[in-house]
């Protein structure tokens, strides 16, 4: 693998290894260790668990971090970010971390990249993908419910904006979940779907499912004439305690964050026992040093 930038890059072989391997680290505490390696941050959309996460993870595998300051680059001058990406490359930074505003940019990029030795990590474009959540993710309903091909997975909110739950999609179709609803509002359906099924009733996406997935209500991705009124989103659609009970009584509660606490998820529930929220987090560490790790051993070969 020499770059990370979509799920449709990986084989259900290479997803299960990712996850066997984040699921290793997560029971250790010495890991292996990579100095040769340099990572840098290329953050142009903010973010906390992505960039954060993705740090610690090379950190752990005593890899060189290198944060990008965006802010004091010289982006501000006018450089455009392929020629950032090569100037950062003849100091030595082999792996770069990008997330931006520009469906597709990552791919661009790497298409653009003849050197083997870099590697392109996509850490969200747009509203196109976001692939290591979608990782994580796996990661973390296979360490809660184990066999996904037996599993009913609702996601609920608006699907046309989310990168997380376009990544998603593809990673359930690579593993074949058992049943995928994609529940929405008519206004944030997705225009076409490959695998799942579209439905804007919640009784119906939520009834005995094993695990749902709250997307974030993203007011700053939303066109006039897409928005959707918030008061009938929360009587509709959030994650209510009245809702959730439609799913089994045993189904696991994720969201990728930020939340809007009390819009999409309430509160009770965003922390409550089902919520498996922040172990998705510590599990995107792990999962972020398993991609790194993939990337770095592809030197080698
Ligand atoms: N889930 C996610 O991408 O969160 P951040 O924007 O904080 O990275």
């Amino acid at each position: 693998m020499q770059h990370f930038i979509d799920i449709n890059q990986l084989s259900e072989t290479q997803i299960y290894s990712l996850i066997n391997r984040a699921l290793y680290f997560k029971t250790q505490s010495i890991y292996p260790k990579y100095p040769q390696c340099k990572v840098a941050s290329l953050f142009y959309e903010n973010s906390t668990r992505t960039r954060v996460s993705f740090e610690l993870a090379a950190t752990n595998l005593k890899m060189q971090t290198i944060n990008i300051d965006l802010q004091h680059s010289s982006e501000s001058k006018g450089e455009i970010i392929f020629d950032t990406i090569n100037t950062l490359a003849a100091m030595g930074i082999q792996v770069f971390v990008i997330r931006h505003k520009q469906n597709e940019l990552p791919q661009a990029i790497a298409n653009g990249c003849h050197d083997q030795s870099i590697h392109i990590v996509n850490a969200g474009d747009g509203t196109h993908a976001h692939p290591s959540q979608a990782m994580l993710d796996l990661m973390t309903i296979v360490e809660k419910k184990t066999v996904l091909s037996q599993l009913k997975i609702a996601i609920v909110g608006d699907i046309r904006h989310s990168r997380v739950a376009n990544s998603l999609l593809h990673a359930f179709e690579r593993v074949k979940v058992k049943e995928l609803m994609l529940i929405a509002p008519e206004v944030w359906q997705p225009e076409s779907v490959s695998y799942g099924r579209v439905t804007s009733s919640l009784q119906e996406g939520l009834s005995q499912a094993d695990v749902v997935i709250g997307l974030r209500v993203q007011r700053e991705r939303l066109e006039s004439n897409e928005q959707f009124d918030l008061t009938c989103y929360r009587k509709y659609y959030a994650l209510t305690r009245d809702h959730i009970a439609w799913a089994k009584a045993d189904a696991i509660i994720m969201h990728p964050g930020p939340m809007n606490r009390d819009i999409e998820i309430d509160s009770e529930i965003a922390d409550g026992s089902q919520s498996v929220i922040l172990d998705q987090v510590k599990n995107g560490v792990f999962m972020r040093m398993a991609i790194l790790e993939t990337l770095q051993l592809a030197n080698q070969m």
